[in-house]
């Protein structure tokens, strides 16, 4: 703790992800409700092109994303003459502890999780094989069915196989999978990079499409219309479910623009579900958590099949969008544990899993 006996908490956020608005819209919430009797907060801005704002500038980020005219680029510009290429490592391990506000590649994945085990410094949130096993979904998949959690059928294709032959691979896909079908990049988030196809056509745009963002693509059978169902769990070793939630998207599936441009996408919370199937969806969002050896929180979505009532685990996201009226506070909030408390929860969680590996005796390698 710093002299004046409050908690110091970085804040990270921004970020090279194609979720920097968000990041900074969760980060301006988490913020705005932290008990400043409690904490000192460090806030700490990363930009659109990975450079680092610890300045008071960086609020000038956070000012920025809400309703201004500035774009990026001129943002970016303005910080220019304060922002580093790389974080300033010394400063961060002064803090008592940090909380990764950063959706998608660069944050969400392991990477920054990486960098904060180096200086040995708590962090809010999963470690770094389990951010990293939930960012990429052709991990999350093999880690879920390895837990004999249920799943859409998919299959996963490397863009090289698209290069040496698209033919061959749709041959496959088709013999495997029926349409409609979903084409993912493995590694990205907000529904960037997905499409649904209907027919061969739409298929190999897809593919080619999706192959723009990453090495690795998911092909997936599609569930007509299928209802979103999100559970949010918190804790370290013994995790808790709060009560389910739903998504109706405004548009045919839940993509970018029903994420972020159209804001017409309702929640229901909790989720109109009978006591057994919110009993089901508890319990699996637990066991996917554990299965990625989660800690701290995350946020997990299902499909529900209309047709058959049947439930499949759709993906885990690590770092859920925070801001207040977001999915993942909002469960929690039904479920009785309001905002603020949430946060001084996962800091409790961030400083708990820290000291638990503080227990660890050191591995000496003796010379022999
Ligand atoms: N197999 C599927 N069947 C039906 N809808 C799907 C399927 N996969 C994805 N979707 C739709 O696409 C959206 C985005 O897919 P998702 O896997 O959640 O990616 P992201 O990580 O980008 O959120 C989902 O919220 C859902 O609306
Ligand atoms: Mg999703």
């Amino acid at each position: 703790m710093g002299m004046s006996g409050k908690i110091r908490v970085g804040v990270l956020f921004g970020g090279r992800s194609g979720e920097h608005e968000v990041s900074l819209a969760s980060a301006r919430s988490i913020m705005d409700a932290m008990n400043p009797e409690r904490y000192e907060i460090v806030p700490i801005g990363i930009t659109h092109s990975g450079r680092w704002v610890t300045s008071e500038r960086s609020l000038e980020m956070l000012r920025a994303a809400v309703g201004s005219k500035t774009s990026a680029a001129e943002i970016e510009r303005a910080l220019e003459p304060e922002a580093l290429p790389f974080p300033d490592l010394s400063l961060l391990a002064q803090l008592d502890v940090i909380f990764p506000v950063l959706h998608g590649p660069f944050g969400e994945d392991g990477t920054v999780q990486g960098m904060l085990e180096l200086i040995g410094v708590p962090y809010v949130g999963c470690g770094v094989a389990s951010s990293a096993a939930g960012m990429d979904k052709a991990m999350t998949k093999a880690i879920l069915t390895a837990h004999g959690l249920p799943q859409v059928r998919y299959q996963v294709i490397l863009r090289s196989r698209l290069d040496a032959s698209i033919a061959q691979v749709v041959e496959n896909l088709e013999a495997a999978l029926p349409y409609p079908m979903f084409v993912k990049p493995s590694n990205l988030g907000s529904s960037v990079g997905i499409t649904k196809a209907h027919n061969r056509e739409e298929l190999i745009a897809g593919l080619w499409e999706a192959a723009r963002y990453d090495r690795k693509l998911i092909v997936e059978e599609g569930i007509d219309r299928a209802r979103e169902i999100e559970c949010s769990v918190l804790g370290n070793d013994t995790p808790e479910a709060s009560l389910p939630g739903e998504v109706i998207p405004n548009r045919e599936f839940y993509d970018y623009a029903a994420k972020y441009l159209d804001n017409a996408s309702q929640l229901l919370i909790p989720a109109p579900m009978s006591p057994e199937q919110t009993r089901q969806v508890q319990e699996m969002a637990v066991q996917a958590f554990r299965a990625l050896d989660g800690a701290g929180m995350a946020r997990v979505d299902f499909l529900l099949s209309r047709e058959d009532g049947r439930l499949y685990v759709n993906e885990v996201n690590t770092i859920p969008g925070f801001t207040s009226i977001s999915m993942y506070p909002k469960l929690w909030e039904a479920s009785g544990l309001a905002y603020p408390e949430l946060i001084d929860r996962l800091i409790e969680l961030a400083l708990e899993r820290y000291a638990d590996r503080q227990r660890h005796e050191a591995t000496v390698m003796s010379a022999r």
